[in-house]
């Protein structure tokens, strides 16, 4: 479904481009309903050439022109960007921050008046449309506004909407999570060339392994442990390989890498 609302992108990096490239996409957003803005003159020429959307040098000008504001913005410039777009800002847009960490308080307090306000915590995946995003609103935002940020983080891979408090714990999942994937895959790879695979092959086995078996627990909804009871033969190979995982405690390492992540992204806020 197309998304009949203008749509402004303040900071034209690496996931604001991103979003420009997922929402032009399969027509979700035309051409003349996106725009973008970006203090560096080569951001906006590189981004107006290759998506051929108009980019603004004024942030207070893009504002005016979009119904939908997304801040992608890196956080410590977000405040300085508030001050910048305050004047521009109504009740009507509606404000999506991307910023890592900055709270939805945050940037009302900064724009000193009741506006509708998301706050969207993404990763790393959306650059190859497959991120993971959770969003919380404010009072302020209605039902059809956070069906636009769902459209709009859909073009991008999956949202959930979340209370605004559990984000720290989004950011320790699933913000952090793809380093923690990374991981296995290049220990998996490691395997793989110990026991003579070509290490070519063996990322290659490693990483669409990775990925099929979350396409699998996402398409047949099946618990992973049922899934993976399913590829276990008794006295088989794959138990052997599990007993292994077991007994360097690869659960618990993991458990704890969410938990520890989550305690640090509360901490930052505070720093
Ligand atoms: N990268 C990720 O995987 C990831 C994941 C989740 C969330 N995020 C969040 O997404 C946001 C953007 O991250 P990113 O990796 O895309 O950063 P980035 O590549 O540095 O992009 C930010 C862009 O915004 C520009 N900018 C800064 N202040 C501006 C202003 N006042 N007006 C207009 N443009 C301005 C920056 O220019 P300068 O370089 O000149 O400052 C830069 O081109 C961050 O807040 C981050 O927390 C990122």
């Amino acid at each position: 479904m197309a998304i009949d609302k203008r749509i402004g992108i303040i900071g034209a990096g690496k996931i604001g481009e991103a979003l420009i490239a997922g929402l032009l996409s399969d027509g979700r957003v035309s051409k003349d309903m996106l725009s973008a803005s970006d203090e560096k003159e080569e951001r906006r020429r590189i981004v107006s050439e290759k998506h051929g959307i108009k980019c603004y040098s004024s942030n207070p000008e893009l504002v005016r022109n979009s119904d939908v504001v997304i801040i992608a913005v890196r956080p410590n410039q977000v405040k300085g960007l508030l001050e910048e777009i305050r004047e521009a800002v109504t009740p009507n847009h509606l404000i999506i921050t991307i910023a890592a960490g900055v709270p939805i308080a945050f940037i009302a307090k900064n724009l000193r008046k009741r506006v509708p306000i998301i706050r969207a915590m993404t990763n790393t995946a959306v650059l190859v449309r497959e991120g993971m995003t959770a969003i919380a609103g404010n009072d302020e935002v209605g039902d059809e506004g956070m069906r636009i940020a769902e459209e709009i983080f859909g073009a991008l891979g999956k949202v959930v909407r979340v209370e605004e408090e559990l984000l720290n714990a989004v950011t320790g999942l699933s913000g952090s999570g793809p380093a923690y994937i990374y991981m296995v895959i290049e220990a998996l790879t490691e395997g793989g060339v110990k026991v003579g695979l070509p290490r070519e092959v063996s990322l290659l086995l490693a990483a669409q392994t990775a990925f099929g078996a979350a396409k699998m627990v996402l398409e047949t909804k099946e618990h992973p442990a049922k899934l993976r009871d399913m590829v276990t033969t008794p006295g088989g190979a794959t138990i052997e390989g599990i007993l292994q995982l077991e007994e360097g405690k690869i659960r618990i390492a993991l458990i704890n890498a969410v938990l520890r992540a989550t305690e640090r992204s509360k901490q930052l806020l505070m720093e």
